[in-house]
């Protein structure tokens, strides 16, 4: 049984899949997944799986690269267009993956982890590392700010969005307890107030540091 905040969630992922009205990445979110991309590409890393996929915003950078690309969302209209763009994004959650341990080599995560209240953020990271090969790099990009949760207006369906605004600090914090930091950056954009929050991390290696 779904929480009521996740089935909302996904009604308004829905409707934004039927409705096709995610635009494609732009600006500093762009130089992310290439810089990103390069990285898997120089480390000679053969597959991402993108957590919160969208309808694949961000696929292009690593296909291009011939990075084998698979997607997960919770909305399964994303899959419906993320297959008519050519790329695989399966129907599931962040707080229970599709995918075995061992199964990629890199993470990604755009734009998803701030509809996650801070209590739960260590839980998703465990799941989120669970399907990847020890010492593998994770991008994850969230938005950020002030440092207070809020809810989206409702759209056309009446379903709303939490957003749990972070701040750079505590973001970072929550993160560091999965793996190093080896990237950070935050800029402002958005509304007033708000932030954009990006970390390359890197799980632990086999020793366990
Ligand atoms: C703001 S969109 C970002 C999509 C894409 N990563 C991008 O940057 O364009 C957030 C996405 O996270 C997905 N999402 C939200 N909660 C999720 C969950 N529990 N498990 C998997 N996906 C989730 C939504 O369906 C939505 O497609």
């Amino acid at each position: 049984m779904t929480d009521p905040a996740t089935r909302e969630l996904r009604a308004y992922y829905e409707h934004e899949a039927v409705a096709r009205s995610r635009g494609a990445a732009a600006g500093r979110r762009i130089d992310a997944v290439e810089a990103f991309a390069v990285l898997l590409a120089a480390e000679g890393r053969g597959s991402v799986l993108d957590v919160g996929a969208g309808p694949a915003t961000d696929a292009g950078a690593f296909t291009d690269r011939s990075i084998r690309y698979i997607g997960v969302d919770l909305a399964v209209g994303n899959g419906i267009v993320a297959r008519e763009r050519g790329h695989d994004v399966v129907a599931g959650s962040m707080f229970d993956l599709p995918f075995r341990p061992d199964s990629f080599d890199a993470g990604w995560s755009m734009s998803t982890l701030m509809h996650v209240p801070a209590s739960d953020v260590g839980r998703v990271m465990r799941e989120i590392l669970r399907p990847l090969v020890v010492g593998a790099p994770i991008g994850i990009g969230v938005w950020g700010g002030p440092g207070r949760d809020l809810w989206s207006e409702p759209d056309d369906s009446g379903a709303r969005r939490l957003f749990s605004l972070r701040t750079a600090s505590r973001n970072r914090a929550l993160l560091e307890e999965y793996g190093s930091i080896e990237h950070w950056e935050a800029w402002d954009t958005g509304p007033d107030g708000w932030e954009y929050h990006f970390a390359i991390l890197r799980t632990p290696g086999p020793s366990g540091v």
